[in-house]
């Protein structure tokens, strides 16, 4: 059985997941394979690699954005070969969302159903508190050096859990009715939200050619290729909003509008009535 732990962390977040998930595998002699999508956009060819496989359990890790995965990780589910049955014992799937504390939305419901439609069952899944990647000049982020030892701890279980599951057949995903743990009220509203939606209510991200210096520098970190001289820098339709080109700007060039954004942010966070923690569902 290989473990393949397919994910996309722009501001390093979910990276702690990953790690700790294949630190506790190869403690546990198991067979690794870690897929990062960061400026890795050939997804046919990751595609090709996760479906080459014929036994294997499929990791999935997404940043929770405007309350769904990124697209990048859910065009990989989609691209999966469709199990015969769902009780062919060949591929599970376990789905983990970080989110920052405002709402995991329909993050683990979007990749389960997905996975579903595939017959592969989901063995695990957790909605992991971390920092809010948006409020990197707040004195006080949301979240604050979250995931922390006692959220990766139970990460830690979480993966103990479904090799349990797994070297005692016959294996039994999770059911749906574990990951129906929003009200009707966040679900309708998450119904609602999505990037493309978002993306039309925040500026575009468009270098002011009066301060950029054409340094390059965002261009480099994009972690999807978004950004490209025109003639100074522009995303182009694969912007995911991670702002990473508004962080690593020496000049600023980028608008950002930081105290807006965090208000905005911290009365999300007030109206949503989701438990602030870190779970795990087996
Ligand atoms: C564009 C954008 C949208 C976000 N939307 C949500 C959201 O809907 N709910 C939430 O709780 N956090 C949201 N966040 C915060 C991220 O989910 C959280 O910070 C996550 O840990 C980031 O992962 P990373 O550090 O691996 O990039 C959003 C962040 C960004 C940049
Ligand atoms: S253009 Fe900027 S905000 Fe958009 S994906 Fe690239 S780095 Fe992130
Ligand atoms: S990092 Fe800033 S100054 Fe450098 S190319 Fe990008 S927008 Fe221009």
């Amino acid at each position: 059985m290989k473990h393949i732990l397919i994910s996309l962390s722009p501001s390093g977040g979910t990276k702690k997941v990953v790690d700790k998930v294949a630190e506790t595998l190869t403690k546990s002699d198991q067979n690794v394979l870690k897929l990062d999508l960061y400026r890795n956009v050939n997804l046919e060819a990751i595609a090709d690699t996760v479906n080459g496989e014929k036994e294997k359990c499929l990791w999935f890790f997404t940043p929770v954005y405007a309350d769904h995965p990124l697209p990048q990780i859910m065009d990989i589910i989609t691209s999966l070969r469709t199990q015969k049955t769902y009780d062919s014992n060949k591929t599970f799937a376990v789905i983990i969302a970080s989110w920052g504390g405002v709402s995991s939305g329909l993050a683990l419901y979007d990749m389960y159903n997905e996975l579903r439609s595939k017959n592969i069952p989901v063995l695990g899944a957790s909605k992991v508190l971390a920092e809010h990647s948006s409020m990197w000049k707040s004195p006080k982020p949301l979240n604050q050096h979250k995931p922390d030892k006692n959220d990766l701890g139970k990460i830690h279980t979480l993966t103990y859990i479904v090799l349990d599951k797994l070297s005692n057949p016959p294996v039994q995903g999770i059911d749906f009715s574990v990951l129906d743990y929003q009200t009707d009220k966040m679900k309708k509203e998450a119904e609602q939200k999505n990037l493309e939606i978002t993306k039309q209510i925040l500026p575009p991200k468009i270098a002011d050619k009066t301060k950029c210096t054409l340094c390059g520098k965002c261009i480099e970190i994009c972690p999807v290729f978004a950004l490209e001289y025109n003639p100074y820098p522009k995303a182009n339709s694969n912007c995911i909003l991670c702002n990473n080109c508004v962080k690593v700007c020496p000049e600023n060039a980028f608008a950002y509008d930081h105290k807006r954004t965090e208000e905005r942010i911290y009365q999300m966070a007030k109206d949503s009535d989701e438990p602030k923690t870190t779970a795990i569902f087996t």
